[in-house]
């Protein structure tokens, strides 16, 4: 299914037919803003199946349900006033809570790896508006790539990896924020459980209080730390080198900004992911030029630094993944 990249909607048709192949227990690629997720009807068990084996992904790792609104949500979650405050503010919008299930939470046991909590979030994009409206239940997805790749921002990388092992892409055009959510835990006090594409200082200005790390909540015995949260991941190919101050023979360069390292010349390949040193342009660019630097063969790939504020902490985060040792 093909759409105009420029208006990025659906039409009703083709929302309900995406629908129906939902409600057939198939599996559907469809963007967000954040980056393309992989979907599946959060309630049937053999649908969610399909997806952890589509995506190679160990089934302990639980999921993130999307719903159309904030009305649904509380169908699947008990809110408090924190996490009311976080959706009014943050929903439709690049931020996933997690919360205490609700009594009778249709989202099987399957997507949630068995834990007494949920991730929810409400999109922005108009295509995933129009998809959860037409389908009308929770839908997980996760980023729509092999289990461990690079997340994807088109739909060209969707089908880069999945094609022959899903049942439709829908092609909403490059996604507008380009790293996935930010998740904020909400089973106590609030916790960032992943840096993603709301920065954080946007939600600790609007609660008033500083988010407490993961690792707090761990050294205090009373986890969850976001369980997907594997040190390797958002892994490309080739090796990546980070904080490059300089480039070395054989290596690709990730730059960012305008003032280019020592060596850059001579490099195998240069992709800039801002050179007017914009984070957020920069978050945009970011899966699909580690895709493109590891296409091209380089051994290695020499990263600029990034600043660390706003977005940056997502953008740093993704690339220190991609930098640690494999599995
Ligand atoms: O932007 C996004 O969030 C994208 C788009 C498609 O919405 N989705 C995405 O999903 O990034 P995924 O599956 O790649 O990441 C979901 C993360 C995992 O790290 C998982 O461990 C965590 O959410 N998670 C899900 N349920 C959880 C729970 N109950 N407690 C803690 N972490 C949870
Ligand atoms: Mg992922």
């Amino acid at each position: 299914m093909m759409l105009d990249p420029t208006t990025a909607r659906l039409t009703a048709q083709d929302a309900e037919t995406a629908a129906q192949t939902l409600r057939r227990g198939g599996l559907v690629a469809f963007p967000t803003e954040t980056v393309y997720g992989l979907g599946a009807d959060a309630a049937n068990a053999d649908a969610v199946a399909r997806l952890y084996a589509a995506k190679g992904r160990p089934s302990f790792n639980p999921l993130i349900a999307h719903v159309a609104d904030l009305a649904a949500a509380r169908k699947i979650a008990r809110f408090d006033d924190v996490s009311l405050r976080l959706a009014d503010a943050f929903w439709p919008g690049p931020l996933t809570l997690v919360l205490p299930k609700a009594a009778d939470c249709p989202v099987c046991e399957l997507a949630t790896a068995g834990l007494d909590s949920v991730a929810l979030r409400v999109p922005a994009h108009p295509v995933a508006q129009s998809l959860l409206r037409a389908f009308g239940g929770p839908v997980v997805a996760p980023s729509a790539n092999r289990s461990g790749h690079v997340s994807p921002t088109t739909a060209a990388h969707v089908a880069a990896d999945l094609d022959g092992r899903i049942d439709a892409i829908v092609d909403g055009g490059p996604v507008m924020v380009g790293v996935e959510s930010t998740i904020v835990g909400c089973l106590g006090s609030p916790v960032l459980l992943r840096p993603g594409g709301v920065p954080r200082d946007a939600i600790e200005h609007m609660l008033g209080r500083a988010l407490i790390a993961p690792t707090a909540v761990a050294d205090a015995g009373n986890a969850p730390v976001a369980p997907g949260m594997l040190a390797s991941h958002y892994a490309p190919h080739a090796r990546v080198r980070l904080g490059a101050t300089h480039v070395e023979a054989g290596e690709a360069l990730l730059a960012f900004g305008s003032a280019l390292p020592p060596g850059a010349e001579a490099a195998i390949a240069v992709r800039n992911l801002s050179p007017r040193g914009d984070l957020a342009e920069a978050a945009t660019h970011l899966f699909g030029a580690l895709r493109e630097l590891d296409a091209v063969g380089a051994g290695a790939i020499a990263v600029m630094p990034i600043p660390p504020q706003g977005l940056g902490e997502a953008i740093n985060d993704r690339l220190r993944r991609a930098a640690a040792p494999r599995a």
